[in-house]
């Protein structure tokens, strides 16, 4: 492979002559090399490691280029940053690092390019080309990380457990890693992060949580996930997945795994959308399972009420993990909530009234709900799996049919409250309430149309009834 043809964007030949300008070496390290040689598409984050001062570099760079951006200057960790037309260039200084033991903050000290190679965490993370003028585009790579990369395998450079004991992150990145490029994770290092799983609680929520993300925003999320609970990762931040594990049996009755369902729906939801948070509602739709799992001799397992308690452990997860607590989590919040109710209509003859009700409260989330819905199908039984898709199936028309007649997503009642007490010359008062429940409920039952003057004439027969005279 031509390497030279990676750093064919004009922004390399000037960061190699800012670097002959100052007299040192500089290499493009990291993702930016493995993705061209996956040929991943054309990356926007270059990294680029200088023998010598990252900062001086970075500022040299800027000189030479004709816009002169901004650097943007990182004192404590070294680093400067710029941005040239869409791609943004992060500079760093070759290190040689040892890690405080209780912290990831290193202890620097500088370094040859061999060193800072070394402290990187993947073997298929430290590939460098060389952008210097005498040996442009060369590779270096003292690891075998193009063979890593052929054979699919994720390796750190130096002993796994240092690697990953200097920045536990790390374990989360090769799992990360092997689930977006479908790799596997060598033996070793496979060990290495189960021995060390617990040191993943000095890394803050929110850098576990951006690599979460990755995996759930993966072609197939489940590999990642069995990782995470094979390796004892994923008991440390997510342990309401971790509780779902296991069959019980009591008088020969038992019930799914709901761990392992679970995965199946992710990966069910992944093929039918990018929605990162409809992907978080698949992943924590059944989490109310675990503290509402019953026994009963009469009707064997039940899971009473468990989208109402998952819908409440989704804030509190989402709060311990640092997760954003606005639309997104109301969000996964309701699916979660409402996640059983289309399976009840599919396993039954759908009724216009009750699709009604489905899309009243549903809103505009019914379409996000059903594909939760739809990806919940896991039954390995086809004749049933036929039945509940074609079920899903006929409420997916009937929605569009009853919205076309009716109008109930996000529904505004036809007759306000105001009509109401002029119409019958009355102060607030609970006849109020009890008028627009008759009408809503009529609507939704499909006794009346959502239309103005059905629901005038309702109201008028409501308040007769109630005892009220019209002004
Ligand atoms: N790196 C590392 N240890 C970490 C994070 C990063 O050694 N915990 C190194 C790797 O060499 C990595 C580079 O820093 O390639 C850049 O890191 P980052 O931008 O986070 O990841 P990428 O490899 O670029 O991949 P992605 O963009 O998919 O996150």
């Amino acid at each position: 492979m031509n390497y030279k043809q990676a750093l064919q964007h004009p922004i390399f030949k000037i960061i190699s002559q800012a670097s002959k300008n100052l007299n040192l070496d500089s290499y493009v390290i990291g993702g930016f090399v493995r993705d061209f040689i996956l040929n991943r598409g054309d990356a926007k984050d270059i990294d680029v490691v200088a023998i010598g001062s990252g900062i001086a570099l970075a500022k040299e760079v800027a000189k030479l280029l004709p816009n002169q951006p901004k650097v943007q200057v990182f004192k404590t960790y070294g680093t400067a940053m710029l941005r040239y037309n869409d791609i943004e260039v992060e500079f760093v200084g070759a290190r040689k690092e040892s890690y405080n033991e209780n912290s990831r903050n290193p202890i620097v000290e500088n370094g040859t390019l061999e060193d800072d190679q070394n402290r990187r965490d993947f073997t298929i993370n430290a590939l460098a080309l060389s952008l210097s003028e005498t040996n442009f585009g060369d590779l270096l790579d003292p690891f075998n990380g193009i063979q890593d990369l052929d054979n699919k395998i994720i390796r750190t450079p130096l002993n796994p457990d240092i690697t990953y004991s200097d920045d536990p992150l790390r374990m989360m990145r090769a799992i990360r890693f092997a689930t977006q490029l479908d790799f596997k994770i060598e033996d070793k290092s496979l060990n290495a992060i189960t021995k060390n799983n617990k040191r993943i609680n000095i890394i803050t929520k929110e850098r576990i949580v951006v690599e979460l993300n990755k995996i759930l925003e993966s072609q197939t999320p489940s590999k990642g996930f069995l990782l995470l609970e094979k390796t004892g990762l994923l008991q440390h931040f997510l342990p309401e997945l971790t509780n779902l594990k296991g069959i019980d049996e009591v008088e020969g009755q038992t019930h799914k795994d709901n761990f392992y369902h679970t995965l199946e729906v992710v990966d069910n939801i992944a093929k039918n959308t990018d929605n990162l948070w409809l992907r978080w509602a698949a992943l924590l739709h059944d989490i109310g399972k675990a503290p509402t799992k019953r026994f009963s001799k009469n009707v064997g397992w039940t899971f009473h009420g468990h989208e109402f308690e998952g819908s409440k452990m989704v804030y509190h997860l989402f709060k311990r993990l640092k997760m954003p607590l606005n639309d997104k989590m109301k969000f996964v919040q309701k699916l979660v909530f409402m996640s059983s109710r289309p399976i009840v209509l599919a396993q039954d003859i759908v009724t216009d009234s009750a699709v009604r009700r489905l899309v009243f409260d549903a809103g505009d989330y019914v379409d996000d709900l059903m594909t939760l819905c739809e990806a919940d199908i896991t039954t390995k039984n086809p004749k049933r799996f036929e039945k509940y898709h074609n079920n899903f199936k006929i409420v997916r028309d009937k929605i569009i049919e009853v919205e076309e007649k009716d109008h109930v997503r996000n529904f505004q009642p036809p007759v306000s409250g105001e009509e109401i007490m002029k119409t019958f010359n009355l102060k607030p008062s609970k006849e109020i309430g009890i008028i627009k429940e008759a009408i809503k409920e009529a609507i939704l039952d499909g006794v009346i149309p959502n239309e103005h003057e059905a629901a005038y004439n309702l109201m008028l027969k409501k308040g007769e009834a109630l005892g009220l005279t019209k002004s």
